[in-house]
């Protein structure tokens, strides 16, 4: 059955929160932990080896209570029942949106038009795994019969941006494989990534949904052109696979059948890292570090099905956006991670969020009157201090920040992770705290800047009360990666549920396509 078309503004949540926000807009962080020794222990919740820290945030018990209360109102719970049972809740396109059964390990029966789709979800993961581990342990060989050393990634948007960050997420767990990826039609990036591959050992692994983007069709064809200067075309079938839906253009293309890896259209390609378009990151860290990170996701999947919606951590975390989104005015959140192995996630998520919220019609068709998908951006910590966190510091714009930080380094160094991670809490603190006029007044005292005081000072306070959420993992390992992009999928889908809108179609990306096509007539 449809989701229900709740327009969140009209329920009795939504009246008390606008009455709630004008008491609670001014009142500060600092006054709310004076008030409440727990607040610490109480806005934290735990899963496995996270503490997600959302104390640092303008909510006090009466906001989260009103916030919860909007969930229910929306029948949030309902909308995830028909998420995790393959309802047709992406209802434009008249789909499934099963994501999650792709990393479910159960013998659940999933059914999409009937039919049980878990069997064939496990097939094509067996098929991965038995294709990595030849492709990993020189079994599979390019068409000279040489070992394959490196590994190509054609596509784009969810067919790129998703194992594009895993891969270098997870780099520390990777094999021998050198990885590298084509996404941009700029000829430039093309040929910069294969002007020194050998063609005898590099596998290309074409990835596309649908099999009819430009950029990834050009890309292809120009990539299959230069393997050709020296190659047959039946040498193709010992370079190249596919992963699609649609197999009458993979063949048309030229790829055998044995070599395309099927995925289905209940999977919307921002969310479809956990299929075959994972298949690059199931060859640089092993099938089995895969088969981690897909349980990871699974886990946190259960977690956010089966728990209740104050200790739910997509929940609270979408609630919480939604409550700076709607209430305060802020546009944008950044994500910042404290991992250089993280840059590639602010990118990721940008797709998950935007492409998938930045809608303005309700779903009964209408108009919203109202703010719905926020902007997503970041970068990694510590570079970002030395970018744009003085904006985010003493800026006019409300931002809200989610570090996320891990305790552990991964090669050992504890020097260098404990400057890290003190600039991890630092920035929450300094975020929360800020730094009052007496402050910079005694500080500059002490300094012996006495002089200065009087013309400087404003320059130098920092309001504070700028909220933030910190993850802390224990370490970056393919299962906390999981759970990790889980996380943010639901909460995703969450405010996309509150916001009464549809978030798993994207018409708004055919325009430009239709436009660009014209001009190339
Ligand atoms: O950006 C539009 C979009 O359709 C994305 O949703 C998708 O991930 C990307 O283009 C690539 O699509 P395909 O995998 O079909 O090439």
């Amino acid at each position: 059955m449809p989701l229900k078309s709740i327009n969140p503004t009209q329920t009795a949540a939504w009246e008390k929160l606008k009455e709630h926000f004008i008491e609670i807009q001014d009142t500060t962080m600092k006054s709310l932990f004076l008030s409440d020794s727990n607040r610490k222990r109480d806005l934290t919740l735990e899963f496995e080896a996270l503490r997600l820290d959302y104390s640092k945030n303008r909510v006090s018990g009466e906001t989260l209570d009103l916030l919860l209360e909007l969930a229910e109102e929306c029948d949030v719970k309902d909308g995830i029942e028909q998420y995790f049972k393959g309802d047709k809740i992406n209802a434009t396109e008249n789909r499934a949106v099963l994501h999650t059964a792709l990393r479910n390990s159960s013998d659940d029966a999933i059914e999409v038009e009937g039919e049980n789709v878990l069997p064939e979800v496990h097939d094509t993961l067996q098929k991965i795994e038995n294709f990595s581990e030849k492709v990993i342990s020189g079994e599979f060989t390019g068409y000279t019969g040489k070992a394959i050393t490196d590994v190509v990634n054609i596509g784009i948007g969810g067919s790129d941006l998703g194992p594009n960050m895993v891969v270098e997420a997870l780099h520390y767990y990777s094999n021998h494989l050198k990885t590298h990826f084509i996404s941009n039609i700029d000829g430039d990036h093309v040929y910069e990534v294969i002007q020194n591959l050998n063609r005898e050992t590099t596998l290309f692994v074409i990835v596309s949904k649908t099999f009819t983007t430009q950029e990834t069709l050009t890309n292809a064809t120009t990539v299959k052109n230069w393997f050709l200067e020296d190659a047959q075309e039946s040498d193709i079938q010992h370079n190249f696979v596919a992963v699609s839906t649609n197999m009458e253009m993979v063949s048309s293309f030229g790829i055998a059948s044995d070599n395309v890896f099927t995925m289905w259209d209940w999977v919307g390609g921002r969310y479809s890292l956990w299929s075959a378009v994972g298949l690059s990151i199931s060859l640089s860290i092993g099938f089995k570090n895969f088969r981690q990170f897909l349980d990871g996701a699974y886990a946190m999947d259960q977690h956010f099905r089966e728990t209740s919606f104050e200790k739910n951590i997509p929940v609270v975390l979408a609630l919480l956006s939604i409550w700076y989104n709607n209430f305060f005015g802020s546009e944008s959140e950044v994500v910042i991670p404290y991992t250089q192995y993280l840059e590639k996630l602010p990118p990721f998520l940008q797709q998950l969020s935007m492409e998938s919220n930045g809608k303005s019609v309700d779903r009964d068709g209408n108009p919203v009157d109202y703010q719905t998908g926020n902007i997503i951006w970041g970068n990694t910590g510590t570079n970002v201090q030395h970018a744009f966190m003085q904006l985010v510091h003493q800026g006019t714009k409300l931002i809200p920040v989610d570090f996320i930080g891990f305790e552990e380094p991964l090669h050992g160094n504890v020097m260098h992770h404990e400057k890290l991670m003190a600039n991890f809490f630092a920035q929450a603190e300094a975020l929360y705290a800020g730094k009052t006029a007496d402050e910079v007044h005694l500080d500059m005292k002490t300094k012996g800047q006495e002089a200065d005081i009087a013309r400087l000072l404003p320059f130098k306070v920092f309001a504070g009360n700028k909220p933030s959420n910190a993850f802390l993992f224990n370490k970056l390992d393919p299962r906390n990666l999981g759970i990790l992009i889980a996380i943010y999928e639901h909460k995703t889908f969450v405010q996309g549920l509150i916001w009464n809108i549809y978030s798993f179609d994207q018409f708004g990306v055919e325009l430009g396509k239709e436009l660009a096509n014209k001009m190339l007539i």
